[in-house]
Formats: C-alpha cells, structure tokens, sequence
C-alpha cells in the first residue's frame, strides 16, 4: 500500500513497524474463543509525506516499553517501533486501545 500510495522509500519500514504492532496487538488480545478470533485492527492514512499506522485491539492494558538486556530474546518491538518512527502513542478506544506510529 505504502509503495502505491508513492511512499516506496518507506514500505520496507512500515512493513516491520505493522508487523512488530500487529504481534503485540494479537498476542495481547488472547486467543479465540466460542465468539470467535480477537479482533484486531490496522489502519494506514497518509498524506503524501507521512505515513500514519495505527494498530487497535481489545486489550485494556496499555504497552511498555522494556529495557532488553543484551541477551534478551523479546522485548525489543517497541524499541524499533520507537527508533524507527517519527513519533508514536497510543490512545484508549472503547474497545481498547489504538498503538499508532508515524513514518
Ligand atoms: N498492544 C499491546 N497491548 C498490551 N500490552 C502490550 C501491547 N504491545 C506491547 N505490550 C507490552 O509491552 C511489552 C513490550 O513490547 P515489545 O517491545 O513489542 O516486546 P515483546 O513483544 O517482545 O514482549 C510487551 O511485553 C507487553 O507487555
Ligand atoms: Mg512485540
């Protein structure tokens, strides 16, 4: 999307940036029940300069950025998202929250 919307010098960035928010957004909103999967939600708006992801959930917990040792397995997601972004946040909804990064 990001390549079609002229914005191909950050397609490969915002690829990693979906996929870092959209594993924190799954894993944080369990698993599937007899209502069916969680619903997880990604929207993209740009306005031919940036690039807006925004990544909602169910879960009412609000993220954490975590200091990963040298050894650590996880916990560097939000780390990237933070280095990688021009900015990002998070904002309750009433369903949850929304995790949102600025490309
Ligand atoms: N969408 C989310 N909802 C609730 N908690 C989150 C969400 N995203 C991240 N977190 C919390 O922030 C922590 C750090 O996230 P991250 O840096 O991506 O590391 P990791 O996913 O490897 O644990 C997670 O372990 C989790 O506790
Ligand atoms: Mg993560």
């Amino acid at each position: 999307v990001a390549r079609e919307w002229g914005l191909a010098d950050r397609a490969d960035t915002a690829e990693l940036l979906v996929s870092e928010l959209m594993t924190n957004a799954l894993r944080a909103s369990g698993r599937l029940t007899t209502l069916g999967p969680p619903v997880v939600e990604l929207w993209l708006a740009c306005d031919q300069v940036s690039l807006l992801i925004q990544v909602g959930d169910g879960d009412e917990k609000m993220p954490v950025r975590r200091d990963a040792g040298p050894d650590a397995e996880s916990g560097r997601g939000l780390l990237l998202v933070h280095s990688l972004s021009k900015d990002w946040g998070t904002y309750r909804t009433a369903s949850g929250k929304v995790v949102w990064a600025l490309l």
